[in-house]
């Protein structure tokens, strides 16, 4: 799916990269891309590193600590703009306002032809698109958490707007997930 997606070469950001799992798996499969690992909580900078030691990932950078609640942390676009930008799996345990620091922060660092690439499961048009992800958001909110639940698209979609993001393109993915492109408008 990536490699129909991402440029051949250039800086791709990952927000939120946790443990760096997906970076590091992605990084072998783009030889021309440095990718940029991030994430608010910098006590998972140590395992992103091991990672990318153990799979010998010359072309992922050190990880960077960049909260989207907090734009004092965001990369300075003096500094190099991005041809990307995705996110795996943030929306079920963050609130629906992070949309507002990705698209703020894309419409800041990312280069004019530039996208936001937004992983997960998701309602559409405030509906369950499958019987597994209406499971998955009883199990959610089974955890009393009030920001643990699954995101409708729509209230992305406003964030990006509001910050001259459009969405381009939705990509039905398995396991009933999606990619949400945006790019800007
Ligand atoms: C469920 S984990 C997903 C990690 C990784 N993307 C993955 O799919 O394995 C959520 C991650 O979001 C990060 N996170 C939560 N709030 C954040 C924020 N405001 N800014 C940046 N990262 C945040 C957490 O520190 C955590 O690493």
């Amino acid at each position: 799916m990536l490699k129909g997606l991402l440029p051949e070469q250039g800086d791709v950001l990952e927000l939120a990269s946790g443990a760096g799992l997906h970076i590091n798996y992605f990084a072998p499969h783009f030889p021309e891309i440095i990718f940029h690992p991030s994430d608010k909580d910098v006590s998972v900078f140590d395992t992103i590193k091991s990672k990318r030691g153990a799979a010998g990932n010359k072309n992922v950078a050190d990880p960077v600590a960049l909260d989207l609640t907090d734009s004092s942390t965001w990369p300075d676009a003096e500094n190099g703009l991005f041809d990307a930008i995705f996110v795996i799996n943030i929306f079920q345990v963050a609130p629906v306002s992070i949309a507002e620091g990705i698209a703020a922060l894309g419409a800041k660092v990312l280069k004019p032809n530039g996208f936001v690439a937004i992983y997960g499961p998701f309602k559409l048009n405030g509906k369950y698109t499958t019987q597994s992800n209406a499971d998955f958001d009883g199990e959610l909110r089974a955890a009393g958490v009030s920001e643990w639940h699954l995101k409708d698209i729509a209230d992305l979609e406003k964030a990006a707007n509001k910050h001259g993001l459009i969405s381009k393109t939705r990509f039905d993915l398995p396991a009933n997930n999606f990619i949400l492109q945006f790019v800007r408008a």
